[in-house]
This record gives structure tokens, C-alpha cells and sequence, in this order.
């Protein structure tokens, strides 16, 4: 009987969708409100990126603040600052994917330990965790904010493991975003890939982890198996 693993959950994009912050922005968008959530989330990623590599900091609040600005920028959008408080306060409030509360009940259940690693603020997490309806069951929220530098450098799994007083090869990372995956195998973590888009579309830069599935139901029956 394998021992129950300490499971560390991405949460923009895995737990919950901050593409679904669409249907706020169509008040003001139309339609063009989707591509504005995509070039968004694209831009709050690479901002995280470029500022760990200038070995700078700036907390995600900042960074979501700032990404958001562009992305209406680059759709030629002015919106009041009530208007763009507004969308940063519904960030808060993302939606779980419909596979999240079964998926994490499950695996709660089996004695997994679930916690949160997570690019967030602690605010933001704490908030979008209990808006979300996520904790319980996951118990403890790690945020990159406590080494103030994004992932996926090292030293955020590295923590985590230290957190959740684990060896780091025995914590599993749970994320949909393949270079999230790929940083955290690079330092030393499990990984299982959760393929939400379910076209198999990893990323170049590495092969995907063993462990591939598509919800995180999947994920539990994954590891029930690998338990028997
Ligand atoms: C997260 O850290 C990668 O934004 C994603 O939750």
C-alpha cells in the first residue's frame, strides 16, 4: 500500500479558471472579452517570468493589475478605476472547475495531504480558496510570496516541500500549466499533469510526467491505483 503523498495544487488554471474572468469583462468587451482574458493570463505569466529572471519582485496582485492594464490596453479598452477594481476584486472569486470538489473529496478521503503552491498572494489565495469552496478539504496555502520569486525557479518547490515538512521528492505538484509541471520535476518534486484542455498538447521543452490525466476524479483514481 503506497503511503498517502503530500499534494501540492497549482490553483489558476488547475483548481479554478481565471479564463472565466470572460464573462465579467463582457460587460464592458462583448466579444472580444475572451481574448482579452487570454492575452490577460498570458501577460501575468510572462511578467512573473521576467521579473524572476531580473531577480526582481513584485507580488501577484501587482503583476494581475499590471497584465490586466495591458490587456485592455492592447484591445484599446478605458475602463474607469472602479471598473478595473472591480475585475481585480472578481479575480477573487473564479470559478472551480466542475471536477475540483469531487476530485479533492476523493482524495481527502484516501489520506492524501493537500495543500496550495500557488504564484497568489496569500490574500488572493486565502480568498479565492474559500470563495471557491476549496478549504476544507485542502489544509495549508503556500504562496511564492514567501520567497519572493515565481515559479517555476527551484527554490518555490524546494519551499513548499520545506513547508509541508516532506522530502521533496515525495511531494506530487497537480497543475494543468506544463511549465509548472516541468520546474517542479526539474527540482526534484513528482508531478501529474492535469491535460484540461485534453488535446495531449504538453510543451517542447520537456516530456510530460507519468502521471497525465485530464480531472482531478482522474487523479484519484490514478492514485488508487498506484495504492493497490
Ligand atoms: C499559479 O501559480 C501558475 O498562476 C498559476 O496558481
Amino acid at each position: 500500500m503506497a503511503t498517502p503523498e503530500a499534494l501540492a495544487f497549482d490553483v489558476y488554471g488547475t483548481l479554478v479558471d481565471p479564463i472565466g474572468i470572460a464573462a465579467e469583462l463582457e460587460r464592458h468587451a462583448g466579444d472580444a472579452a475572451r481574448r482579452i482574458a487570454e492575452t490577460w493570463r498570458q501577460k501575468q505569466l510572462e511578467y512573473t517570468f521576467r521579473l524572476s529572471v531580473m531577480e526582481r519582485y513584485e507580488d501577484f496582485e501587482w503583476v494581475t493589475h499590471r497584465s490586466l492594464h495591458h490587456a485592455l490596453a492592447v484591445a484599446g479598452l478605458e475602463l474607469s478605476a472602479g471598473a478595473v477594481d472591480e475585475l481585480m476584486a472578481s479575480y477573487d472569486r473564479l470559478e472551480r472547475f466542475a471536477d475540483v470538489a469531487e476530485g479533492l473529496d476523493r482524495l481527502h478521503a484516501a489520506g492524501h495531504t493537500l495543500a496550495i503552491l500557488s504564484n497568489g498572494t496569500p490574500r488572493m489565495l486565502e480568498r479565492v480558496s474559500l470563495n471557491a469552496g476549496l478549504r476544507p478539504p485542502i489544509e495549508d496555502i503556500v504562496s511564492v510570496d514567501e520567497v519572493r520569486v515565481y515559479k517555476p525557479s527551484p527554490r518555490v518547490y524546494l519551499h513548499a516541500a520545506e513547508r509541508l515538512r516532506r522530502p521533496v521528492e515525495e511531494v506530487r505538484l497537480v497543475s494543468s500549466n506544463p511549465f509548472d509541471v516541468i520546474g517542479a520535476e526539474a527540482a526534484g518534486m513528482r508531478a501529474a499533469w492535469i491535460d484540461r484542455s485534453g488535446n495531449g498538447l504538453f510543451d517542447t521543452l520537456a516530456e510530460p510526467p507519468r502521471m497525465v490525466v485530464r480531472t482531478l476524479v482522474e487523479l484519484a483514481d490514478e492514485l488508487d491505483r498506484a495504492a493497490a
